[in-house]
């Protein structure tokens, strides 16, 4: 039984209401057992950053790679909401003044011009920080094992081989640590640079529900495939859409990598070779699921609209 386009747009909009109530409970000004206060402004910021936008596409990936093994949609909700707000501190710092400088995010001014550079920093350390208290949970799973190997994942995704990693290689590439001047990656550097900014939480994403799920050697693998896959399709489709969307639409600034100098592969590629890429990305997305059969079809129509997103 395929998906539908259609029942594909239905669970990502309830995966997105779903993580959109759960990240409003978890970000309460009331201070939880441990804790010893929540300074207002910090909180506001938090939830300025993290609440009212996003597709909330990591949280989807962690619910359907989840449903392969019958996990608990709670469950794989909590887990995807420890790592949406891992991806939501890593927006706030990314658009700082000191990295991409940026005034616009999810159709808003972002966070450091809503707010101020030192909030925005501190708002983006305190998701960080959120994030793995959450993800320690036990709604997440009862089993402390199980958590622990999620934890350990999931920082090793975030981390300095990981999206924190990737973001310094962005920058480097710029030659923003050397002369300012662009660096000309060729297309394998591109490509681990993209895995580590971009790939790896997404990979984390499609990782977790076999880790929750406490699926085989070769379940994991293959989703750690299909994620990969789905992972280089994100930021390439992210790369075009700065080529060819508008601002408007994107709820951010488009246009900007090439004069800033980014490496991408839209870059060197050119914009039709790049989709190229993307169709090519999907095929073997939709490959790497072979040992589900039909069971996978969501996962498949969602690489489906990683690539062809209008944002
Ligand atoms: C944007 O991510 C940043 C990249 C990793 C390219 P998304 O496109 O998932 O951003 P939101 O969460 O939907 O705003
Ligand atoms: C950001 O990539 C990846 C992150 C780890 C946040 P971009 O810098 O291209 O993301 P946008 O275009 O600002 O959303
Ligand atoms: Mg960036
Ligand atoms: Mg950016
Ligand atoms: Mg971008």
């Amino acid at each position: 039984m395929s998906v539908s386009p259609e029942a594909f747009l239905s669970l990502l909009k309830s995966v997105a209401s779903d993580t959109e109530t759960m990240l409003g409970e978890l970000l309460t000004q009331a201070p939880i057992a441990g804790e010893r206060g929540r300074p207002a402004r910090l909180l506001e910021a938090m939830r300025y950053s993290s609440l009212n936008g996003g597709k909330r596409i990591r949280p989807l990936l962690v619910v359907a790679s989840g449903n392969l093994f019958g996990v608990p949609r709670q469950r794989s909700l909590m887990a995807g909401a420890a790592l949406e707000l891992i991806h939501c501190y890593s927006l706030v710092h990314d658009d700082l003044p000191a990295m991409d400088n940026d005034d616009m995010r999810r159709g808003r001014p972002t966070t450091h011009k809503a707010f101020d550079e030192a909030t925005a920093i501190l708002a983006g350390d305190g998701l960080l920080t959120l994030a793995f208290d959450v993800a320690a949970r036990p709604a997440v799973h009862p089993e402390a094992e199980v958590r622990v190997n999620l934890v350990g994942a999931l920082a090793r995704a975030a981390g300095v081989g990981g999206m924190v990693g990737g973001q310094l290689l962005d920058l480097a590439a710029e030659g923003r640590f050397a002369d300012g001047k662009p660096r000309a990656l060729d297309e394998m550097a591109i490509g681990a640079l993209q895995a580590m900014k971009t790939g790896a939480l997404l990979q984390f994403a499609c990782a977790a529900g076999a880790i929750l799920g406490k699926a085989s050697v070769a379940e994991r693998d293959a989703l750690d495939r299909y994620g990969a896959s789905v992972g280089k399709a994100f930021q390439i489709s992210d790369d075009l859409l700065d080529v060819e969307g508008d601002s408007a639409t994107l709820g951010k600034a488009a246009g900007k990598d090439a004069a800033a100098g980014k490496a991408t592969l839209v870059g060197i590629l050119g914009v039709e070779t790049a989709k190229a890429r993307l169709k090519t990305l999907v095929s073997e997305a939709g490959a790497a699921l072979a040992p589900f059969g039909e069971r996978a079809q969501t996962l498949v129509e969602t690489a489906k609209f990683i690539a062809e997103r209008g944002k």
